[in-house]
């Protein structure tokens, strides 16, 4: 067993695309199973920054295969985009990249249907990427999707596209009052937007199998309590963005498996609508925000941010199985006086530990909150447990006795060698 999955374990943007570069340089196969170009997965080597949206990040290393599994939703002009920039930067990728020919195609459709009813929520909308996430997702589901692997065979991709078409359309204009689609635009731009991803369409399940044995990354994206079915929902993406997604979305079986990593922020942030107990809208928030850059990688939108919360965590570490969890962004820290750790939630008037998979309860949660010390020191040179503050040791400390789970890594950066190494994973 030689496979490594990285979650996301908490609302996303954990630093997944920096773990799973770093880690990338040890693998021979990096895969994503799931979402689509909501995720932004940032990478910085050198100075130079790469934001991944679709393409795994493992992108960056000469001769690394990388791989879009099959429950990963595709926007075809973002892949293209993606994948010319990466000819742009001199990086070929010609013979190892690959998409599974049984990924579902975003459609401009489904763009147009996220934003028509985001628009209609109002105040109760969810804050999607508006990028088409859950209406292709939708359309997989209600099987009116249309495949990777139809762009191979244009005429059964007309035939579905235009039963499709008529009825988004009619559901578009007289259910959200948008404008329709005029079915030859919408087919001549998939043609030729396919045109150059066609030869690397192939049955990726079949591939991964073959490469059994070698040293597999699965990325997720989004985090687990953006989970469709753990999350809080509605808040949530429309993909199973926890260890059971890595199954569905890439056709892998456990066996497959070694190492469950979860990615946690030393601290939590959120981007868009829904429930967050540790939310700080105050001074503090507001310092994390500026330290830690904390503006969305695919939206540019300021993310919320807030303490550590356990609760949380602890749920991400059970649903997933976690085997260890990687710390990003301790050196947002430095500077605190004190540190706060959610360490339960008072919820209708009961003290629990357990995180409530309801989003109008979470709402009502309070969270109960221990103190720590905090550090002044500028650790982002630390390249060794020892050498952080003590107190900065004792709060990886405190999250590994508050989860049972080791701590594995500790990001100090967003450098790709910005990184301490508790135990190797790969
Ligand atoms: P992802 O979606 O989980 O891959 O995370 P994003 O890329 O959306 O957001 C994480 C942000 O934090 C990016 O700008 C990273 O470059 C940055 N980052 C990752 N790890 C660290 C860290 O340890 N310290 C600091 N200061 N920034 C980090
Ligand atoms: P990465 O992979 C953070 C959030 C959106 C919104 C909700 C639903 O970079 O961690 P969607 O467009 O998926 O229907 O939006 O999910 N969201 C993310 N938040 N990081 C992400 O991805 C996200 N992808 C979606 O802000 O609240
Ligand atoms: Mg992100």
């Amino acid at each position: 067993m030689s496979g490594t999955v990285i979650v996301g374990a908490q609302w996303g943007d954990e630093g997944k695309g920096k773990v799973v570069d770093y880690l990338a340089g040890k693998a021979d196969t990096v895969v994503r199973f799931q979402g689509g170009n909501n995720a932004g997965h940032t990478v910085v080597v050198g100075g130079k920054k790469v934001i991944f949206h679709l393409v795994p990040s493992g992108m960056l290393y000469p001769g690394k295969l990388v791989v879009i599994g099959n429950g990963v939703v595709v926007d075809l002009e973002v892949l293209n985009e993606e994948l010319e920039n990466f000819k742009q930067m001199g990086i070929d990728y010609k013979d190892r990249f690959f998409i599974s020919s049984s990924a579902h195609i975003i459609f401009p459709y489904h763009k147009e249907i996220d934003a028509l009813r985001e628009q209609m929520r109002g105040d109760k909308k969810i804050g999607t990427t508006k990028r088409g996430i859950g209406p292709a997702y939708e359309d997989k589901v209600a099987r009116m999707g249309i495949r990777i692997g139809d762009l191979l065979y244009p005429e059964i991709l007309k035939g579905k596209l235009e039963t499709y078409l008529d009825h988004q359309n009619r559901y578009i204009v007289d259910i959200l009052g948008g404008e329709p689609f005029k079915f030859e635009d919408v087919y001549e731009e998939i043609m030729k937007l396919g045109g150059n991803i066609k030869k690397h369409i192939i049955n990726t399940t079949h591939l991964l199998h073959r490469l059994k044995g070698k040293k597999i990354l699965f990325e997720g994206a989004q985090g687990s309590l953006l989970d469709v079915d753990h999350g809080t929902y509605p808040f949530v993406t429309s993909s199973n963005t926890t260890i059971g997604g890595v199954f569905t979305g890439s056709g892998v079986n456990p066996s497959f498996i070694s190492e469950i990593i979860g990615i946690s922020k030393a601290y939590t942030t959120r981007v868009g609508g829904g429930p967050f107990p540790t939310e700080l809208n105050d001074e503090t928030g507001q310092r994390l925000r500026d330290r830690g850059g904390e503006y969305g990688a695919t939206t540019g939108r300021p993310r919320r941010t807030g303490w550590l919360d356990i609760v949380a965590l602890n749920y991400a570490a059970k649903i997933n199985g976690l085997t260890g969890i990687a710390i990003t962004k301790l050196d947002v820290l430095s500077g605190e006086e004190e540190i706060k750790i959610a360490v339960e939630y008072e919820c209708e008037g009961e003290i629990t530990g357990e995180f409530p998979p309801f989003s109008y309860l979470l709402e009502k949660c309070v969270p109960v909150y221990k103190t720590l010390p905090g550090w002044k020191e500028d650790i982002s040179d630390c390249r060794n447990f020892s050498d952080l503050p003590e107190t900065a040791q004792n709060y990886i400390h405190r999250i590994e006795e508050l989860t049972g789970v080791p701590v594995v890594m500790v990001s100090v950066g967003q450098e790709r060698e910005q990184i301490i190494h508790l135990k190797e994973i790969i």
